[in-house]
């Protein structure tokens, strides 16, 4: 069967094109697929980031009854928390008069996409905002935080980009609440880097099949999240060529801007051969922890490089944050008042402003 791209690829991509990029992104007959040793080695960072999180400390202190200790920086920390959120609930976030697609991708592993996808994604919806999450990565970690099954069997994501299912068919709502819609991803997805490469139209499967699903809907979608793996492969140049909006998520931790120009000088060659609308667009700053100075030389250092870009909430290091995923559950609804909450949720109050009819960044 002819695939509905397959001209305009075709057209658009001529084999210098198409040779620049695969050596780009690191497309070859026999694509990458995620090492199992950088898995494992993914999986103790994760374990260290819960066992040293400074953030457990704070948060803890702050459910205790300390009200009455009116002058203790304990106390303070409290009082600014719920200014925060008095702050919060006094706005009406604005929804965009389009859909905005956004690519979260950092081939940087254990960064804080998924939770940037899955919190964000959360809050915007909690606003009253109507957001599918597209979980594009074969390990599913944004499935399983929106409480939404990716057993092998269930039709998802891979289906949609290797075997022309549509989105509609393989889409779940959220339990999460609101209208918070997930595309699944299953381990399927682990050998799509590698079906995908004899595809027509591979780098625009996903595009198409969004396309399409966004014009079908009955309601109007006004985010979308594609949840990028941690490599540049042909999964993340599908994302890339599906939206219109690059969000970063950066951890605020030594070597944190390495690997950075490489993932800003392949977004620049997808902008020039296959979606010239894309743009880097916004810039999060996770895992912060204002008491250390490297944090802080971090934060300066991304301000000064993408002052445009980069929103002006950090997310603090939060145990809060990396616990909720294992209830099936976004930071927001698990512990709505915790920092890591308050913080998404001012995160996703600037990506709605920002985006708002008539904002200078619209
Ligand atoms: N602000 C935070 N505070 C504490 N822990 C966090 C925070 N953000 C993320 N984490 C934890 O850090 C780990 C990595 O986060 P996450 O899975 O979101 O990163 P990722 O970039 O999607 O990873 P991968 O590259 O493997 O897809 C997870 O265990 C998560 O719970
Ligand atoms: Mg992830």
């Amino acid at each position: 069967m002819k695939h509905p791209d397959e001209d305009h690829a075709r057209a658009e991509l001529d084999a210098d094109a198409r040779r620049e990029l695969e050596s780009a992104f690191g497309v070859t007959e026999a694509a990458p697929v995620i090492p199992e040793a950088e898995q494992q080695e993914q999986a103790s960072d994760d374990a260290a980031a819960r066992a040293d999180a400074p953030g457990d400390t704070q948060e803890k202190k702050s459910e205790s009854p300390l009200g009455r200790f009116a002058d203790t920086p304990l106390a303070r920390e409290l009082s600014e928390i719920t200014r925060r959120r008095r702050a919060l609930e006094s706005e009406e976030l604005p929804l965009p008069a389009r859909t905005r697609v956004f690519t979260v991708a950092n081939q940087k592993g254990g960064v804080g996409k998924t939770t940037t996808t899955v919190n964000l994604a959360a809050a915007l919806a909690k606003n009253g905002a109507r957001v599918l999450v597209i979980d594009l990565d074969p390990q599913g970690n944004a499935s399983t935080a929106l409480g939404v099954e990716h057993r092998s069997e269930t039709i998802s994501v891979y289906d949609v980009i290797v075997n022309d299912v549509e989105i509609a068919e393989a889409v779940k709502k959220s339990p999460e609440g609101g209208e918070l819609y997930c595309l699944p991803a299953t381990i399927h997805l682990a050998g799509a880097e590698i079906e995908l490469v004899s595809l027509v139209a591979r780098e625009q499967r996903l595009r198409s099949a969004l396309e399409k699903f966004l014009e079908e809907s009955e309601e109007q979608f006004h985010y979308v999240f594609i949840d990028c793996p941690p490599s540049l492969g042909l999964l993340t140049i599908n994302a890339f060529v599906a939206a219109q909006e690059v969000l970063i998520p950066i951890q605020c931790e030594y070597y944190a801007l390495e690997g950075l120009s490489q993932l800003l000088n392949n977004i620049k060659l997808i902008e020039r051969h296959l979606n010239p609308t894309l743009s880097v667009t916004t810039i999060l700053l996770t895992m912060y922890d204002s008491r250390t100075n490297l944090s802080n030389q971090v934060a300066d250092e991304v301000r000064q490089h993408f002052p445009e870009q980069t929103l002006a909430t950090p997310i603090p290091r939060s145990v809060r944050i990396s616990e909720a995923p294992s209830f099936g559950l976004s930071v927001i609804s698990y512990d709505t008042n915790s920092p890591g909450s308050i913080s998404y949720l001012e995160a996703a109050a600037e990506i709605a402003r920002r985006g708002a009819p008539g904002s200078s960044t619209n």
